[in-house]
């Protein structure tokens, strides 16, 4: 029998942990509920050679049909949002938000969390703080660690415009924390290449309850109107292309003016409001979602000369140590 330092479960389904729904089998799930657990559950891994599959929030992420063969770790147990007072190790106290005095302005104002917060989660302690920075990640769904992997974001702002430093488990087994010049975050991309992101401080500023509340309202109110947020949706499905290269039209735009909106293979279907998202319409599969992309793919390429890139993470297609956010 193979024991695991952490919960493990065999023949884990893994649809339901991806906001697009889609997926098979993990040959093993394991469920870390601290981070030395996922750093030994990753050597474990390692020891037994099999391929590991680091998975957040689930966001960003297609899932084939089948058994994924290897080790899926979720980071969703390591869910915990603390505040630092900016001196000493910022993971070794955890102070509840709840004891946040209300208003300090001039003071602090830094959030610590684990790889498996929701984004959503970070954004709401923010709100309700009046702590400001990161009202443009409202409405992106996954966790921190895939946001910190993927350099999650939108039209508003990234995460890495916040990220102060980053708790990482290298490849050689050892914990380090690093600060953000450490890093070269670009569009989409942290460049962690096998690095686990197991936990990150944001530093924000003190603001006003209201003014943060009313951005988050303003940016979730425009998502509402253009993409289809009650969905499944692995969220946007294309990078948009660099807009020297497109005259400044997104990938949505492309998809759009190719006449691909509303362009269905099973239940796999191109969603009717904006043009990047791939929505599934109930029994959708692996196959059905992978086909579509390589459709889009191709009519976008052959109308416009332009490759669009794939933001979303394909299992197994993109490879093992891929995070889904
Ligand atoms: N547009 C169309 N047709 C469409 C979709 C969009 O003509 O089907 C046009 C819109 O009218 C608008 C322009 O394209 O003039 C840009 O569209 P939008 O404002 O929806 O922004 P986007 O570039 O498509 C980006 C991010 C989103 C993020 C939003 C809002 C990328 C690939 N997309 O979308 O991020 O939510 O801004 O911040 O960077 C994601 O990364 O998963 C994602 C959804």
């Amino acid at each position: 029998m193979t024991t695991w330092p952490c919960a493990a479960v065999p023949k884990a389904p893994l649809a339901a942990r991806t906001t697009l729904r889609v997926g098979g089998t993990a040959e093993w799930l394991l469920e870390p509920a601290s981070s030395s657990e996922l750093a030994a559950a990753v050597q474990a891994v390692r020891e037994r050679g099999m391929d590991l599959w680091l998975l957040g929030g689930g966001a960003n992420l297609v899932i084939a049909d089948g058994e994924l063969p290897g080790a899926v770790i979720a980071t969703d147990r390591l869910k915990r949002v603390w505040r630092w007072h900016g001196e000493g190790d910022p993971f070794a106290v955890e102070i509840p938000p709840e004891h946040f005095p209300e208003r300090e302005i001039g003071a602090s104002a830094w959030l610590v969390a684990w790889a498996g917060e929701s984004m959503p989660g970070l954004v709401n302690r923010s709100k309700a703080l009046g702590w400001t920075g990161i009202e443009g990640l409202a409405g992106v769904p996954g966790s921190l660690g895939g946001g910190v992997a993927m350099n999650a974001g939108g039209s508003w702002g990234e995460l890495w415009d916040n990220v102060e430093r980053v708790r990482i488990l290298e490849p050689d087994g050892t914990i380090q924390d690093h600060g953000r010049e450490f890093f070269t975050p670009s569009y989409r991309n942290a460049h962690l290449g096998p690095r686990i992101v197991l936990g990150a401080v944001l530093r924000l500023e003190q603001s006003h309850k209201i003014a943060v509340e009313n951005k988050v309202r303003e940016y979730l109110e425009h998502k509402r109107r253009v993409q289809p947020v009650t969905e499944w949706s692995a969220g946007c499905i294309f990078k948009n292309p660099p807009k020297e290269q497109t005259g400044g039209k997104g990938a949505g735009q492309l998809i759009d003016e190719a006449g691909l909106k509303g362009r269905s293979i099973g239940d796999a279907q191109i969603s009717p409001l904006h043009g990047n998202f791939l929505v599934n319409r109930g029994n959708a599969t692996g196959e059905d979602v992978m086909s579509l992309i390589d459709e889009v793919t191709a009519r976008v390429a052959d109308r416009t000369g332009i490759h669009l890139e794939r933001e979303v993470k394909l299992w197994p297609a993109g490879g093992p140590l891929q995070a889904g956010s």
